[in-house]
């Protein structure tokens, strides 16, 4: 038996019509909620960038993540390291316009927090007071363990993330997964240390299935897995890559959709309808009134 197989047989799984039963139903999501799901059912997890993306978010899922991705999947930068503070409050106010029930986070940018704790906190508590999101996340495990406990000792709740960070691509040298068994106990720790330090939750991303279980099993609050495997407490992905919306493919996206394909082809028509002079027809062109 492989080892994904013998690891994944631990996890409980709760009857899934039940589970789509309360979610039609569910309570707005706050963060001592959020913790409760520890070692419960999944916690659906998604990024939003606009209003209407959160809109049909918001019906599926418990965390809705602002993350600085964004600066990929929307402004066509090629990392994430160019996003500022107005990107992550620009796009914070838009999906808390179309957010009801989910809890909204929203990530801090390179070089909003990693100066000092107090610069963190002015930060932080900037993207809470312009969006009115709950909670902010921030990369970093142990070296970011004072600054979580800072920040959330003072009234702002945190995600960590840990494993592979995109913020740190110079240092690492692109993006890597932590595959090699000599860097797991550096993310145990890590992910101990943030828990310790008060963080709500832990993105986990890019790690082997292993190590996921591990980092799982080493603390109590929720794991959210993004390319780290069914062993978390919960998954994210980034909205457009889930939908088709954006070229790179890693491995860990699954495709549930192909937006990219519905787009081409309606803006195809469109244009070919423009052309012809098809399009508008009398249903999409406004009739003048007998003025009163
Ligand atoms: O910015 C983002 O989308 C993220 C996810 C990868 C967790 O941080």
């Amino acid at each position: 038996m492989s080892t994904t197989s013998t690891i994944s047989k631990k996890l409980a799984v709760s009857d899934p019509d039940q589970i789509s039963e309360n979610y039609a139903k569910k309570k707005k999501m706050t963060v001592p909620l959020f913790t409760g799901r520890k070692g419960g059912d999944p916690l659906v997890c998604l990024t939003a960038y606009t209003a209407h993306v959160a809109r049909l978010v918001d019906e599926q899922a418990d965390m809705i993540l602002v993350g600085d991705s964004l600066g990929m999947v929307i402004h066509g930068m090629p990392n994430t390291l160019g996003v500022t503070m107005e990107h992550m409050i620009m796009h914070g106010q838009a999906v808390m316009r179309g957010a009801e029930k989910a809890l909204v986070v929203v990530d801090m940018p390179f070089g909003s927090f990693e100066e000092s704790p107090e610069v963190a906190f002015r930060n932080a508590s900037r993207i809470i007071k312009e969006t009115g999101c709950t909670a902010v996340k921030l990369e970093g495990g142990a070296e970011m363990a004072g600054t979580i406990e800072y920040l959330s000792t003072r009234g702002i709740p945190v995600m960590a993330h840990i494993g592979l960070m995109p913020q740190q691509m110079n240092t690492a040298g692109g993006f890597k997964a932590v595959r090699e068994q000599d860097q797991f106990d550096a993310v145990v720790s890590d992910a101990k240390a943030v828990e310790a330090a008060g963080a709500f939750s832990v993105v986990v991303e890019g790690v082997a299935v292993r190590l996921a279980n591990e980092v799982t099993n080493a603390v109590s609050i929720p794991t959210i897995g993004i390319g780290a495997s069914v062993e978390c407490d919960g998954q994210i992905l980034v909205f457009e890559d889930m939908v088709g919306l954006f070229p790179r493919v890693p491995t860990f996206v699954k495709r549930y959709g192909n937006m990219e394909d519905m787009m081409r082809d309606a803006i195809t028509r469109y244009s070919e309808e423009v052309r012809k002079r098809a399009f508008p027809t009398d249903e999409h062109t406004y009739k003048a009134k007998e003025s009163s």
